[in-house]
């Protein structure tokens, strides 16, 4: 992902995680297990953890004990992929650089290897051990990863998605959809670290503003890129938006439009971030990152 020394700790952490998590294999539900480690292991930036342990660094908190709740997103975030790329949704064949996961397991397994990954994320945050988490913190954490990942956020954003494909739009609806289809995923990494590091309720505000901001910054890039990008870079096919017609920024503002737009949306999560006054040079560098990448 980012080239700094440590995000790319951060990142071989919930690497390593990962793969520990995978290394007893359940014999009468094999290739469920295969099929899960196949999609979470197949690389990815791991944005999501990362930005959380970067949250709760800004904060003076303890990332080490943050990684096990940090990980939560990447099941969940790995799901959503490996059901976005469903024939019945995206119908897409390639994804972090390898064939996407119904055309190795079929489509059966994959739709299941997401429910599963969806559950085992839920049981994390409940779960694993984190010294000094009372409870009520971590109803509050489960509620907001509830309401990230459901109907008003991830799956009705996905739901949005779909049904915008081919149709008209205003700048309004594709907010909405883009706000949840990925940005409230994003926006929870956000939260999460912010519970951990234990913000108040003024850090609470800013890095809400944040975290939203960059949650449809992290979209419009992706639109952005799926027209300018190859297919080899993004480890998965490009100029699929226009093949399906979908609801994008660049659809609806043009390509320098949706440039101008994140750059907007950018300099509002930058703004966000003065207003913490923290060092936070890192959250700074990873809005930038965001913007930034794939060029
Ligand atoms: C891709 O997410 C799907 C979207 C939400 C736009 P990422 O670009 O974070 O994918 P990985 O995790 O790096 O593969
Ligand atoms: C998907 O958006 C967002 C998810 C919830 C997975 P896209 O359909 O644009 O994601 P990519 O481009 O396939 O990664
Ligand atoms: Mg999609
Ligand atoms: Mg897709
Ligand atoms: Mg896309």
């Amino acid at each position: 992902m980012m080239h700094l020394p440590q995000v790319s700790r951060w990142v071989d952490s919930v690497d390593n995680q990962l793969i520990q998590y995978f290394s007893q294999k359940d014999p009468l539900t094999h290739p469920l297990d295969r099929a899960m480690e196949y999609s979470l292991l197949a690389g990815g930036k791991r944005l999501r953890p990362v930005l959380t342990l970067a949250v709760v660094d800004c904060l003076g908190g303890n990332t080490d004990s943050a990684i096990p709740l940090a990980l939560a997103s990447e099941l969940l975030h790995t799901y959503s992929l490996i059901h976005d790329d469903l024939p019945s949704m995206d119908n897409d064949d390639l994804r972090r650089g390898k064939p996407t996961n119904h055309i190795v397991f079929g489509e059966a397994l994959a739709i299941l290897a997401g429910d599963a990954l969806q559950s085992e994320a839920f049981r994390l945050l409940i779960d694993e051990p984190c010294p000094d988490l009372d409870l009520a913190t971590r109803l509050a954490i489960l509620s907001d990863f509830a309401h990230a990942v459901g109907r008003n956020g991830m799956v009705g954003g996905q739901v949005m998605d779909l049904q915008q494909a081919g149709k008209q739009f205003d700048i309004e609806r594709l907010r909405q959809l883009h706000g949840r289809k990925t940005g409230a995923l994003i926006h929870f990494c956000v939260r999460l670290g912010a519970r951990l590091g234990r913000a108040n309720a003024r850090e609470m505000a800013a890095l809400d503003t944040y975290g939203h901001a960059l949650g449809l910054l992290f979209q419009v890039t992706d639109d952005i890129l799926d027209l300018e990008a190859e297919s080899s870079v993004l480890g998965k096919t490009a100029g699929k938006d226009q093949d399906q017609d979908k609801a994008t920024f660049p659809k609806l503002l043009g390509l320098e439009g949706a440039k101008a737009f994140a750059d907007e949306t950018l300099s509002l999560g930058q703004d966000a971030l003065t207003s913490l006054e923290r060092d936070c040079k890192l959250l700074s560098d990873i809005a930038e990152y965001v913007r930034n990448r794939g060029h």
